[in-house]
């Protein structure tokens, strides 16, 4: 069976929450996209949704230039679930009273279910607890609906069309804080839209093979892996579609952690097989970085290096086509969601000029997919939980936590700092609850204090953060007695360091890397 055959269209109305409504869906084993809430009907129609989900959104219905739909969407006859604005739009363009709040509602509330039928079947009496948002709300249903819930203060929370293509919901359903969320998204697909859970990565992995077989169509193809999940999947991915008609190329630009390196180059040769080219460059990385200081300076030398060195060693491989990289959904939605500032306040290298300059064509078989799905195509794969569940490392490496000029000697010392917070982590079972733990040295020395003599040397920060996609992050609450391990350990074992200290900012304001 086509993993795509049965798939969920979710039109954006630019709610914080919208990929979380599609990796609820995709949890499901349901296919859903993304796409702009104008994205047009000639789309809809092409695209032959089993059920259409309407996000939330920031506007009110009120407003001027708000968001709409265009009236024929409501001749599809597709089930379509309206999430908060997606639900008063709907009420408002078929005539129903939607009133404007004069302040937004935001928090936990009870819901009564008047029809515990649909997508409220199976959720028990008791009344829902349920996550609010929102600064419009219905007052009259359209005609042909009805209210099928209403919260304590008798608000519609709920309202369905008698003819069960339409189903509203003032709340979030996808969010944790919506105990039962889950429940209610998987009733609208599973018996609304009569969908079946056919996407799985292991079934993901039979299509894409056969999709880059296709593509490819006995050329070769060239893979920059850097030791980061996504690039490791891709290549493995490909690698089982094409052979060794893949080449890998790993770059070794100076600024990676300790024996990273060797780890990757032994797990995709040992358990893979793998071609793999390991080009060690790390010289030519610190001559161009000597003297440089400025963040966005290094970040761009260390990309456009990386490019160069790639293109070289790309180019003694004889008639390579094809350029697989590990672009992932989010990189790809043309949503109007609110993205965090990160894309553009740091600027990301990326190997677009290697394709017109060497005319190689892209394979991205990752672009459907989300992270977690990358993680579980990857144990899929059989691939080692420790490739699979690491942290996210920065393109340019630990050159932009080395804050002031990087020097191979400065490299060594954060290294060593970096290992020991990582072995500290691991030690004490917390690696796989965080988002990212590493060190940063600092440009700062201090006065200390080592037997009877008077030191005086630089400053290690350590920084672990929690996050879900690494928009928005918060400091990790770490137990006294790591800390203290990472900081004795480190002024111990580390030349060169004698006092640690701990980053306590949260992003926004701050971001996770100090540079
Ligand atoms: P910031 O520092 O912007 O980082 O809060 C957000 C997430 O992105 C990672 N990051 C990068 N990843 N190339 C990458 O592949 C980069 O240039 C880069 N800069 C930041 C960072 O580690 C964090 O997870």
């Amino acid at each position: 069976m086509d993993i795509h055959a049965q798939k969920i269209l979710i039109l954006d109305f630019g709610s914080q929450y919208t990929q979380l409504i599609a990796r609820r869906i995709r949890e499901a084993k349901v296919y859903c996209e993304i796409h702009p809430y104008n994205v047009g009907n000639d789309f809809i129609k092409s695209f032959n949704p089993r059920g259409i989900v309407l996000s939330g959104g920031p506007s009110s219905v009120h407003d001027r230039g708000a968001p709409r739909l265009e009236k024929e969407f409501f001749d599809f006859k597709v089930p379509v679930l309206g999430i908060c604005y997606g639900m008063q739009l709907t009420a408002k363009l078929l005539g129903g009273k939607v009133e404007r709040s004069k302040k937004r509602e935001y928090g936990p509330a009870t819901l009564n279910v008047l029809d515990p039928t649909d997508i409220f079947s199976g959720l028990g009496r008791a009344p829902l607890k349920v996550w609010m948002s929102h600064g419009d709300r219905v007052e009259k249903v359209p005609r042909g609906f009805k209210v099928t819930a209403r919260s304590a203060n008798s608000v519609v929370g709920a309202m369905k069309k008698t003819d069960g293509l339409f189903y509203g919901v003032q709340f979030h359903p996808e969010v944790v804080h919506t105990p039962k969320g889950t429940r209610i998204l998987r009733n609208f697909l599973y018996k609304v839209c009569k969908c079946r859970p056919l996407w799985t990565m292991r079934s993901f992995i039979e299509t894409a093979v056969d999709d880059i077989r296709k593509r490819v169509d006995g050329g070769k193809v060239v893979c920059g892996i850097s030791g980061g999940v996504d690039s490791a999947v891709t290549a493995v991915l490909v690698n089982r579609a094409v052979g060794d008609r893949l080449t890998c190329i790993f770059v070794d630009n100076g600024v990676l952690r300790k024996g990273e390196a060797d780890k990757v180059e032994k797990t995709l040769k040992k358990h893979f097989h793998m071609r793999i080219r390991r080009v060690d460059a790390s010289g030519r990385f610190f001559k161009r970085l000597k003297g440089v200081e400025d963040p966005e300076r290094k970040r761009k030398i260390i990309g456009n290096e990386f490019i160069r060195v790639f293109e070289e060693e790309a180019g003694k491989i004889k008639k390579v086509g094809f350029l697989a990289q590990g672009t992932l959904y989010p990189d790809v939605i043309e949503s109007v969601s609110f993205k965090g500032p990160s894309a553009t306040i740091k600027s990301h290298h990326n190997v677009g000029g290697l394709l017109k300059k060497m005319r190689l064509k892209l394979v991205e078989p990752l672009r459907e997919l989300f992270k977690d799905e990358v993680r579980s195509l990857g144990r899929e794969l059989g691939m080692p939980e420790e490739v699979i569940e690491r942290h996210p490392f920065p393109g340019p490496g630990l050159a932009i936590r080395i804050i002031g000029e990087v020097t191979p000697k400065r490299c060594e010392m954060l290294r060593k700092a970096d290992s020991i917070v990582l072995e500290e982590i691991k030690g004490a079972g917390l690696y796989r609850s965080m988002w990212q733990a590493f060190a940063v040295l600092l440009p700062v020395k201090t006065v200390g204090v080592m037997g009877d003599e008077r030191t005086y040397e630089n400053t290690v920060a350590i920084r672990c953060v929690e996050s879900v996609d690494g928009m928005t992050a918060d400091w990790v609450r770490l137990p006294y007695e790591v800390v203290s391990r990472i900081s004795s350990r480190i002024i111990n074992e580390v030349r060169g360091v004698n006092r640690v200290v701990y980053d306590i900012s949260s992003k926004p304001p701050s971001t996770i890397e100090w540079e």
